[in-house]
């Protein structure tokens, strides 16, 4: 079974040959990685391939999927949790096996937003600049206590509720929205309308996924709805926010603080180093005028142990799909 890895980095290469190694029953399985995202233009590199192994980035629209079908590709093995980059009514109807990971490490995202939220909220983003230069002033930088404060949760899937849990222990009052909020969510916070967590939360996170539905949810209308002052977190997926519609809010200082590890138009930027290139995406430069905006590069996921259970699934789904085994994480259409 020959398996094309596309928008490899060298730490996908390190977990997945690691989790390869450690399964004897695979050797007939090679895993050819190329630095390329997925695309009409870089589909050649699957040639001869049975399965393509994908990141969040990677184009699987109904063209895409098309012309993979008919160079012989029949499994998709998606190394995430969001899979809205799949068209995958297209996938099914093509009769392709897609999988994704639907849990690998819920606590690496959750713990790496509250690494956001204090860092935006201590504001040691600028204190680190300052005592390298030698400026010890405190002025600016006034903070608040998370102890206290009204945390709400946008999304109580595996995420959501793991920072569901950490806010709560953090002494916060945690406020949930959810079509579907777990029972567990009950020890932990109040699940509540979307309106009543905008107009009452100190601190807005987005855990839940982007959908039709969800495009956008947080634009004018909604960052109106919210305290003056808060802050939003979005670590989610970057469609989730209207981006210029949050550039106006921090403007206006509606909006008190802006944290996000994701971007709508990311794909052109995230994942590669750009340090000697001129960006040209004004939006996304804006963001970056701010003091009170912090950015990071989709790193939510990017610790050892969410690697090493990625790595682990996705080759738990490719065993599910070489068996013809029932499989778990199969992404079914909206
Ligand atoms: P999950 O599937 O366990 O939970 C998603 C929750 O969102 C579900 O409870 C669902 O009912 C809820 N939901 C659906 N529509 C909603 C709406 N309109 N309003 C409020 N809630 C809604 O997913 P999980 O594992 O918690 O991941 C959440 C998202 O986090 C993923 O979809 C993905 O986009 C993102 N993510 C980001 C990562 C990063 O590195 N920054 C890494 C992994 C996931």
């Amino acid at each position: 079974m020959q398996i094309a890895v596309f928008s490899a980095q060298s730490y996908d290469r390190r977990f997945l040959d690691e989790a390869l190694a450690r399964r004897p029953a695979f050797a007939e399985v090679t895993l050819h990685y190329f630095t390329e995202a997925l695309s009409m233009q870089s589909l050649a590199l699957a040639q001869h391939c049975g399965a393509v192994c994908v990141f969040v980035n990677d184009v699987l629209d109904a063209q895409v999927l098309g012309a993979l079908a008919q160079q012989g590709v029949r499994a998709v093995l998606l190394r995430c949790a969001g899979y809205n980059n799949v068209d995958v009514a297209v996938a099914v109807r093509l009769g392709l096996f897609v999988a994704r990971v639907p849990g690998y490490s819920p606590e690496a995202v959750a713990e790496f937003t509250l690494a956001l939220v204090l860092t935006l909220n201590r504001h040691t983003h600028r204190a680190y600049a300052r005592v390298r230069e030698g400026n010890f002033a405190l002025d600016g930088l006034l903070g608040s206590n998370l102890h206290g404060k009204t945390v709400g949760l946008i999304g109580l899937g595996k995420i959501g509720m793991a920072a569901a849990r950490i806010f709560h222990g953090f002494g916060c009052r945690v406020l949930g929205h959810d079509p579907a909020p777990p029972d567990a969510f009950g020890a932990v916070g109040e699940a509540v309308a979307l309106a009543e967590l905008l107009a009452g939360s100190d601190i807005v996170s987005l855990h839940c996924p982007l959908l039709p539905a969800t495009h956008h949810l947080i634009g004018a209308a909604a960052l109106a709805q919210m305290k003056p002052g808060a802050m939003l977190v979005n670590t989610s997926r970057g469609g989730l926010l209207d981006t210029p519609a949050v550039i106006e809010a921090l403007k206006s200082r509606r909006l008190g603080a802006l944290a996000i590890d994701v971007y709508e138009q990311e794909s052109e930027l995230f994942f590669h180093d750009h340090s000697a290139d001129i960006i040209s995406d004004d939006v996304f430069q804006r963001l970056l005028t701010f003091p009170n905006v912090l950015v990071t590069g989709h790193q939510g996921f990017f610790t050892e142990e969410a690697l090493r259970e990625i790595a682990e699934t996705t080759l738990d789904n490719l065993d599910c799909y070489m068996q013809g085994a029932a499989c778990p994480n199969l992404c079914l259409p909206a």
